[in-house]
């Protein structure tokens, strides 16, 4: 069997990261999404996967080439000339099927779920498509999907307001599909599955549902990103062998005094200053820079990022070569583009989004 695997959307709600990396290409535990994605969609069983491709579609092929162990697992590539939306991108990766019942899956989607169970209970029923459902806590953000007691969907209610939410159960982004759904998707225009496809299958009767209780989260913000990363760190979710809380690449110099608050990973070639302190939960991409005192706590610093001296980062996601100037404070869900440059003194909070490139100048306090 196979998995179409929907990548190609802008991430907008994750920018300025998705700027230059793929949502599907974030790290957690510096590891690339993808790889939690391969991982899920092989331990089912599955054959192989088409990635469905639209937006920034050349670092997703590049780090697949670069894989040589998935053993048997095929991977093929539908690369959209225009968005064709979450059913168009997978009618555009027809070509690639084998005619068979397939699973496709969300590409932000990090789950602990039993696929394999879910393509049983498909099978064992009547319907043309099953759609994983999930309970959350917090619904209003998400396309909630009612269900009768026999897991028959009766209704959808998009992203509700509060007094309208009836159920807490929302689509998890995994459906299983029999090859007659790609039949309804009408070729070459933008088709949303969750709003023209499914509501049709559902008034025909043949939409029906699954519930898991496993771990769910999708990174698609920075709020759950971060917590994808908290959750990953903690072995909470897609741990593999020989999973380390204090996961410190050998390469990294660490300065006199540095306290290092498991769990956290270290990539390669970090530098971490005398006395700072990497809180737990915190993931420092390749070549990242900690200086003399500084703070780094629940956050995430991409690749080449640098926290200078004195300065705090908390919760929080610094993007590729950012940089958080000296006694800068970082916080409260806050995000910065690739590059940028905080000036030393400045206090950034309540999920500010710094674009890449953009430099904030110092403070200038005059006595
Ligand atoms: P936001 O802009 O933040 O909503 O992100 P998104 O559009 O990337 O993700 P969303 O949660 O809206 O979409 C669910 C999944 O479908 C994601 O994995 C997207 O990459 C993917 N997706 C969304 N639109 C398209 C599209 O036009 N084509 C393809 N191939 N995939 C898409």
């Amino acid at each position: 069997m196979q998995a179409v695997v929907l990548v190609g959307g802008q991430g907008t709600r994750l920018r300025p990261v998705t700027y230059d990396i793929p949502k599907s290409l974030v790290p957690l535990r510096n590891r690339p999404f993808m790889g939690y994605m391969l991982d899920f969609l092989r331990s089912a069983g599955l054959d192989g996967a088409v990635l469905s491709l639209g937006y920034l579609p050349d670092p997703i092929q590049a780090y697949l080439c670069d894989k040589q162990d998935l053993g048997g697992f095929s991977v093929d590539y539908a690369v959209e000339n225009q968005a064709l939306g979450t059913a168009g991108g997978i009618k555009n990766a027809e070509k690639y099927l084998d005619g068979d019942t397939l699973v496709v899956v969300n590409g932000d989607v990090l789950t602990g779920m039993d696929l394999a169970r879910t393509i049983e209970v498909h099978r064992a029923s009547d319907a043309l498509a099953t759609i994983v459902l999930t309970s959350v806590e917090d619904p209003t953000a998400y396309g909630l999907v009612e269900v009768d007691h026999e897991m028959l969907v009766h209704r959808f209610i998009e992203k509700p307001a509060a007094d309208e939410v009836t159920t807490n159960l929302v689509n998890a982004g995994v459906y299983v599909l029999e090859p007659e759904v790609l039949s309804m998707i009408p070729p070459d225009r933008e088709v949303s599955i969750e709003r023209e496809v499914f509501p049709e299958l559902q008034e025909s009767g043949r939409l029906r549902a699954h519930i898991t209780s496993s771990y769910w989260r999708d990174i698609g913000t920075p709020r759950s990103y971060l917590a994808a990363s908290h959750d990953v760190l903690s072995g909470a979710v897609g741990a593999r062998e020989g999973f380390e809380y204090l996961d410190v690449d050998p390469s990294v110099e660490l300065g006199k005094n540095v306290r290092l608050l498991p769990p956290v990973s270290i990539a390669e070639g970090c530098t971490i200053s005398a006395l700072a302190t990497i809180g737990g939960r915190s993931s420092l991409g390749k070549g990242s820079v900690v200086g003399e005192g500084a703070v780094v706590e629940g956050s995430i610093l991409l690749d080449g990022a640098e926290v200078e001296a004195g300065a705090i980062v908390r919760g929080s996601v610094i993007g590729p070569r950012a940089r958080v100037g000296n006694n800068s404070i970082v916080r409260g869900l806050s995000v910065l583009g690739a590059g940028c440059v905080i000036g030393e003194g400045n206090v950034l909070d309540q999920g500010i989004r710094v674009n890449p490139g953009v430099v904030v100048s110092p403070r200038s306090l005059r006595f």
